[in-house]
């Protein structure tokens, strides 16, 4: 019983970014509910496009007794990105994908931590599905709901009559299907480039354009264990300086609470007598902390009968739902979060806000819960990380201090959030192809360390945390740091293993450089903000026209001048894609020419695939000297880079206190350095000595 709906036109809602709306649609979405309003005075940042990649009477639409379906023209050569927080696959082209909010994402289905209803294709295109139902998404497929594809007719003029001739034709199909269940009708927005990168950051820019962390979260970070007190955690503090270990945030889990699962959010009387002190304490040591949460709220919490009216009539880890859908449940939630923060906790750690199903006790609230502001669980699921976020989020805004927070759910519109998504899975691989999807979807990743099959494998994890949005190390199980033990059942044992000197010398080497790449992630995070280009992305991102990146899910370019190619334990030798142009290793300076495949042997556990481009001058911290920033030259003759500064806590950058810098360095003038945005006046930091990486070419 399908009927065709009435298509209209496109409508312009600023540059290069336009809406259809075809049939009725749902009132609860995650545009019509949106946390931030689109960054429209940053939009001058992107090359004009004014096209739209098809013509609006392309896209068909139908309603049906199940929901509807939307189909839109699609080009068989077209490569596919996006889809949110895919950890299993990269290219979406030829794939069927539903998109279901889920902890436990263990195959390549579309269930995620955080699915996102917006694909990017290399055409130059994106495209946002505004809905909060379970869509699903054919990428490429000959399946149209109703009619006769051309090719069904030629497969039924040849059919296939050996098992040969079966498999010769595995083509994708040429149209893309969304399928929304429940709802009526639905908005789609479209991104255009012209290229696909140039999409993804008109999306971020109308979400609201990229985050910027404060300084201090781009440090490293240690969570310890759950059971640990007061006296614990600062026992382990000693443990990171006698290691040498630099960590600028420390995170509580739930053990800070008096009670957790459902939890009271209030801390624990006997573990943390006197938390302002306690704060006091580490704030000297200049250390913020991170607590650990779920939202879910238990009879002990003072907020406990102010919020029940406004929660869903479903209970999960038995406590009760709020609904962030409605205002009064986000002001109760906040006003009590607000005096943590008062107190001097700097951030919170969202866990399990992803729906857990899949396991006996209820983790989460079901698809069928009711919610006051009228979501149900379905549509919930899909808002709940966002909804959840930007309720403490406005805690912080209203105090005009930023924060840098991770989060276990997360969903569209979410650049301008300051959240980096995490999982409790833990195969490496998996967690690098984060990294590098999160990007097309406008995300964050941490391929978090916790303890580690061998030294290699602690290393490994290591580096590829350290060059990721947060570099955590996340020991919420762990008795020693996984690099005195990395074995879980002997860590809790406090048993250090033998290679402990070892692992401690490596894990400190890729620490310490996360330390030295603040200045450049920082100036990077800032391009985020204001061009909505990410900081952390595939290659696909810079380089969508080349076919043969659309395969590389771990090589990421970080900033405009980096490019990283993480491992994982047991390689020493690789092969990658190099881009175009001339690529320094950023130990050695030796130059490698790109627009090739690069194969690497014999690599050391110790060493770690980074490479700069020609002729950049990065902005690295002296992590000896506080306030200092050393200029690396990665150039024979001439390079220049940027730097970004502000005064790293504030919202004032939105205000325009704030400078950036162009550093230029040529070897017969040495370094100028001058100013070209901002309000504000000077450098903030001291600059040191100019280092020159050229080795092998002169
Ligand atoms: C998990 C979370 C872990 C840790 C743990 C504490 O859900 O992913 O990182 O916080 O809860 O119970």
């Amino acid at each position: 019983s399908f009927v065709d709906a009435h298509l209209p036109g496109f409508e312009r809602l600023g540059p290069g970014v336009f809406r259809i709306v075809l049939g009725s649609p749902e009132t609860i979405t995650p545009v019509q509910r949106r946390p931030a309003p689109p960054a429209w005075d940053r939009f001058s940042a992107l090359p004009e496009a004014e096209r739209t990649p098809f013509l609006a009477d392309e896209v068909s639409f139908r309603i049906h007794a199940r929901g509807c379906t939307v189909v839109l023209p699609y080009s068989p050569d077209e490569g596919v990105f996006g889809l949110g927080l895919q950890l299993k696959s990269h290219l979406q082209a030829g794939k069927k994908k539903k998109l279901r909010v889920n902890a436990d994402p263990l195959a390549d289905t579309g269930d995620s931590h955080a699915p996102v209803p917006f694909f990017a294709s290399t055409a130059g295109y994106g495209i946002l599905v505004d809905t909060a139902r379970y869509v699903s998404f054919y990428v490429g497929t000959h399946a149209r709901p109703s009619g006769i594809a051309s090719r069904v007719k030629e497969k039924w003029d040849s059919p296939a009559r050996s098992t040969e001739e079966l498999y010769r034709s595995q083509a994708i199909g040429d149209c893309v299907v969304i399928d929304i269940p429940a709802a009526r009708g639905v908005a789609l927005y479209l991104f255009a480039g012209p290229a696909m990168g140039d999409a993804i950051a008109r999306y971020n820019l109308f979400s609201g354009g990229g985050v910027l962390p404060p300084r201090w979260a781009l440090g490293n970070w240690y969570r310890t264990s759950s059971s640990h007190d007061a006296a614990d955690v600062e026992r382990m503090i000693g443990c990171f300086e006698a290691d040498g270990m630099p960590f600028s945030v420390l995170g509580l889990e739930p053990g800070w609470q008096s009670c957790f699962y459902p939890n009271s959010f209030v801390w624990n009387p006997q573990r943390f007598p006197d938390p302002r002190a306690f704060l006091g304490r580490l704030s000297a040591r200049d250390l913020r902390v991170n607590l650990w949460e779920n939202a879910f709220v238990h009879p002990e919490c003072p907020f406990f009968e102010a919020i029940r009216p406004h929660c869903a009539d479903e209970l999960a880890t038995d406590g009760l739902v709020p609904d962030f859908l409605d205002p009064k449940a986000c002001a109760i939630f906040s006003e009590h979060h607000a005096r943590l923060v008062d107190q001097g906790v700097a951030g919170f750690k969202l866990d399990e806000c992803d729906n857990g199903d899949f396991v006996p006790h209820a983790w989460s609230f079901p698809e069928f819960a009711r919610f006051p502001s009228g979501a149900d669980g379905e549509q919930m699921h899909s808002l709940y990380g966002i909804h959840y976020q930007n309720t403490l989020h406005q805690v912080f805004r209203d105090r005009d201090r930023r924060h840098f927070d991770l989060v276990r759910s997360s969903g569209a519109l979410a650049a301008s959030l300051p959240y980096v998504l995490y999982s409790d899975l833990y195969e490496h691989r998996d967690f690098l192809r984060g990294t590098v999807n999160a990007a097309y979807s406008g995300l964050l990743w941490t391929p978090e360390v916790r303890d580690a099959a061998s030294t290699e494998d602690l290393v490994r994890r290591v580096q590829s945390a350290a060059l990721s949005p947060i570099s955590l190390i996340n020991g919420w199980y762990c008795e020693l740091p996984p690099w005195r033990q990395t074995n879980t059942k002997l860590n809790q044992e406090k048993i250090e293993m033998q290679e402990r000197d070892e692992a401690t010398a490596l894990v400190r080497q890729a620490l310490l450089l996360r330390v030295q790449l603040v200045p450049y992630l920082y100036t990077a995070f800032f391009d985020y903000y204001s061009t909505g280009r990410p900081p952390f992305r595939g290659l696909a991102f810079d380089f969508p026209g080349r076919k043969s990146v659309w395969s590389e899910d771990r090589t990421l370019l970080i900033g405009r001048d980096l490019l990283f190619h993480p491992l994982v334990a047991g390689e020493r030798e690789v092969e990658f894609f190099l881009p175009p142009g001339i690529w320094r290793d950023f130990t050695t300076g030796v130059p490698s020419l790109g627009d090739r495949r690069l194969r690497v042997t014999d690599i050391p556990v110790g060493r770690i695939l980074l490479y700069v481009r020609d002729g950049a001058l990065l902005p690295l911290a002296n992590p000896d000297v506080p306030n200092e920033i050393i200029p690396h030259v990665f150039a024979d003759d001439s390079a220049s880079g940027s730097l970004y500064e502000d005064d790293g806590c504030s919202y004032a950058f939105e205000r325009g206190d704030y400078t950036i810098f162009n550093l230029c360095w040529h070897r017969a003038d040495g370094l100028s350095v001058i100013q070209t945005a901002g309000r504000k006046t000077g450098l903030a930091t001291h600059l040191g000595q100019v280092v020159t990486r050229c080795e092998g070419t002169r």
